[in-house]
């Protein structure tokens, strides 16, 4: 805890996140013993005797408001949505440690996060959609546009790239934009692939993730299975799904609970 202000005066306990009162910290002495870090009236926008060429004038969008918490009461919100992105909020004391499972939930329904869905679970938390855009943005794992229906993420870091990611990644593309498909066949966007740094899943390298499961080890001719089973909607490679795989100490395949029981996995596929 800062000693630089009194406990009951502390913003981001009344609104954790919310840093914009915070208030500038107190000047400190140099070594010659002089003040800094005090901020100068002219060194601050808006301020009366500031030259008026000093302020920038970026357009109009840079100093629109940002966009306020949207009132529930004007937002449409899924139930199911809405239900899982409560659920999440009731683990964490603040509310915005919920962002990333909200987002997550956003993005299993849409497909991506967008606007909209950024929107309802802003409603349903209370907080901005820019405070959610914000963390969206920052991680990887969250999409800002649509990138087709099922998505493959190929490791390529040292485990699999030594285990012959790269040429995996080049066929999992190659089948998934492969020439000659009917024109009323899926298009050839349905099928996302991307290489991924390391998933954490060294063990079965070289592995990927496909529709947020894991599976490895993989082979080349593996790519042209998995895109196949993806756009004739079957089961993706039951064998060597991860989940499934037993274990450690365990003598035979059973699937590790922790994993099937996980939230993810209940609820692909239940929307409502
Ligand atoms: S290097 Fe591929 S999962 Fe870690």
């Amino acid at each position: 805890m800062t000693p630089l202000m009194p406990k009951r005066r502390r913003p981001w306990q009344a609104d954790p996140g919310h840093i914009a009162d915070v208030p500038e910290p107190p000047p400190m002495p140099d070594r010659q013993g002089e003040l800094v870090g005090t901020p100068t009236p002219a060194s601050q926008p808006g301020t009366p005797g500031r030259e008026a060429e000093e302020v920038p004038d970026d357009g109009e969008a840079k100093h629109r408001d940002p966009a306020s918490v949207p009132d529930p009461s004007e937002v449409e919100v899924p139930r199911a949505l809405a239900q899982e992105i409560r659920r999440a909020m009731k683990r964490y004391p603040q509310k915005r440690s919920a962002s990333i499972p909200a987002l997550w939930a956003v993005q299993r329904r849409y497909g991506w996060c967008s606007p909209e869905g950024i929107r309802q679970a802003a409603a349903v938390m209370g907080v901005t959609p820019g405070y959610l855009e914000s963390v969206a943005s920052f991680y990887d794992l969250f999409r800002l546009e649509p990138q087709g229906e099922h998505q493959v993420l190929v490791c390529t870091n040292i485990s699999c790239w030594l285990n012959g990611a790269d040429g995996l990644l080049e066929a999992f593309k190659q089948e998934a934009s492969a020439p000659g498909r009917e024109a009323e066949e899926a298009p050839v966007d349905d099928v996302f692939v991307r290489g991924f740094e390391c998933l954490g899943a060294c063990d079965i390298a070289p592995m990927a993730s496909i529709d947020e499961r894991y599976y490895g080890p993989l082979t080349e001719d593996d790519a042209a299975t998995v895109i196949d089973q993806l756009r004739s909607k079957q089961e993706v490679l039951p064998e060597k799904r991860l989940e499934d795989r037993p274990i450690a100490g365990e003598a035979r395949a059973t699937a590790d609970k922790r994993v099937t029981k996980h939230t993810v996995n209940k609820v692909k596929g239940k929307q409502g």
